[in-house]
């Protein structure tokens, strides 16, 4: 049995009084409740707000009348209540609740929540165990595929491909997907081109894309980043190439395993998101960003269900890079949120973790992060990433070439700077303010109708105060932390201090 069965049956012979399964799938839901509660000769009665007890109670629509109909019954059975969600924010129905909560403890009936969310009010989190029910299996997918090929029996101009190899990489592109998503998306690739072959497998998984990230948690990057893009950091660039094919199978023939994730540490504007996107560039993999701060939903149950689905996501969409930038703000946001009281928040990271920890796809995970305050020390113990990496202020020699790869984007040909000349001068400059003093200067020189040049940029120098100087001390901090636990991104680790004078 799957493990959601499994765990649902457990739960009913149990005589757990709720059982809240979160799922967008009702139809799906309901057929597997019936497949588990049938062998254990329960009734399965469903009750709406519109038809009441379906096929036994018409008559009692209000959630009031509900939750005393299922006590007043004396069936073996399991009553299912759709979208009871709504009625959970009313005192009244929480005290009925409560009351039936105690009833159903001595008794063979189980109630069984069934809605998209879940909204457990305190008073009744003892008593709900939230179960939120898993995106079909490849093998219910499959039998998605085989009734949706066989209703178009027979049609008339459809010429369908039904070879093992199309259907095994057809349900393998759907997975990630409901029943009824996956339904459209077949569907669609027959209205193309009045056929079923292996030239829908793009349509497929491009269709896949789009409705996975409607979900809000993951954004798809389409990043055309390369590594000739980053000033640098050469320390990093190696240890990335090292791990060009490091997804491949010729990589777990040599006995490699895949490799986990990095954590991006250091000095704001430096570098660490132009890298993850180039990560996924360099690999051709998808680069799916995390907002972790979307994750913590108000209630109870749902921000976790929302980290276990985006990591179903993405592993569904595995191989992957999974994003999360600047990991400490949306680690630090749930600290003042509703849902960090009840220990929410350290579930949701703990299933993260544990994620990180046993994950079997190959999804690569890279964090940035530009202060160590808010980060859970769980997250940088040694083993969760592959590598944490310090990214400092960029070098002397590494300022030049900021300067020079900018120059050449703006297509400007940068032997008409003296890059020398300004590396000097942006002595404490991240890259982001390297860019910015280009930017503005040539503001200046085209409000002024002319090319800009070397003493343009310079000027724009000598009128930023680089954050290197305002926060001088909290960097001094982060590189004292990083010193012995992180490795520099940079070939050249020593750095002078902030606080002695630029020569
Ligand atoms: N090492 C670098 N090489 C080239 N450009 C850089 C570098 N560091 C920063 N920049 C520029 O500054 C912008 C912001 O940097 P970003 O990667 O977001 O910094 P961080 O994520 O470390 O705060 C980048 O998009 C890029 O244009
Ligand atoms: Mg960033």
């Amino acid at each position: 049995m799957p493990p959601f069965k499994t765990e649902l049956d457990l739960y009913i012979r149990s005589r757990y009084p709720v059982i809240y399964v979160t799922t967008w799938e009702e139809e799906r839901a309901e057929r597997v409740l019936t497949e588990v509660a049938q062998p254990l000769g329960k009734e399965l009665h469903v009750w709406t707000s519109s038809e009441g007890f379906r096929g036994i109670d018409a008559s009692c629509t209000g959630p009031l009348e509900a939750l005393d109909m299922i006590a007043r019954s004396g069936a073996r059975a399991v009553f299912v209540l759709k979208d009871f969600h709504v009625y959970l924010e009313d005192a009244k129905v929480i005290r009925r609740m409560r009351d039936l909560v105690a009833l159903l403890k001595k008794s063979f009936k189980t109630v069984v929540l069934l809605s998209p969310q879940s909204k457990v009010p305190v008073e009744l989190e003892k008593d709900f165990v939230v179960l939120p029910l898993p995106l079909p299996d490849a093998g219910e997918l499959r039998a998605v595929l085989t009734n949706f090929l066989k209703s178009l029996d027979g049609a008339r101009g459809v010429r369908i491909d039904t070879n093992e190899a199309l259907m095994e990489r057809v349900v393998k592109a759907s997975l990630g997907l409901t029943e009824a998503q996956a339904a459209n998306v077949y569907a669609k690739a027959i209205v193309n081109d009045r056929a079923f072959s292996m030239d829908d497998l793009p349509l497929i998984s491009g269709e896949k894309k789009q409705v996975l990230l409607q979900t809000g948690l993951l954004e798809y990057y389409d990043s055309d980043q390369s590594v000739a893009d980053i000033g640098g950091l050469d320390e990093l660039k190696r240890w990335l190439g090292e791990r060009n094919d490091a997804f491949s199978e010729k990589a777990r023939a040599y006995g490699l395993p895949e490799p986990k994730g990095v954590l991006l540490l250091g000095v704001q504007g430096c570098g660490k998101s132009l890298c993850s996107k180039a990560i996924a560039a360099v690999w051709k993999l998808p680069l799916l960003r995390f907002d972790v701060g979307a994750v913590f939903g108000k209630f109870m149950g749902q921000s976790e269900e929302n980290m276990r689905k985006a990591l179903s996501i993405a592993e569904s969409l595995a191989p992957a890079v999974l994003w999360f930038d600047e990991i400490e703000k949306g680690l630090s946001g749930m600290k003042g949120s509703a849902a960090a009281d009840s220990g929410t928040t350290a579930r949701v990271f703990g299933t993260f973790l544990t994620w990180m920890q046993e994950k079997t796809k190959p999804v690569f995970v890279v964090a940035t992060a530009n202060s160590i305050e808010d980060m859970p020390p769980e997250l940088l113990r040694k083993g969760r990433f592959d590598e944490i990496f310090f990214v400092d202020l960029p070098t002397l020699s590494e300022r030049q070439t900021i300067f020079d790869i900018h120059l050449r984007r703006r297509k400007r040909d940068a032997k008409k700077f003296d890059v020398v000349r300004l590396a000097r001068e942006g002595d404490q400059f991240s890259g982001a303010e390297i860019e910015q003093a280009i930017v503005s200067a040539m503001y200046t020189a085209f409000a002024q109708n002319r090319e800009f040049t070397t003493d343009d940029v310079s000027r724009s120098i000598a009128e930023t105060v680089p954050l290197a100087r305002t926060m001088a001390e909290k960097i001094e901090e982060l590189r004292e932390w990083a010193k012995w636990r992180t490795r520099p991104a940079s070939r050249i680790p020593a750095k002078a201090p902030l606080t002695t004078p630029a020569p």
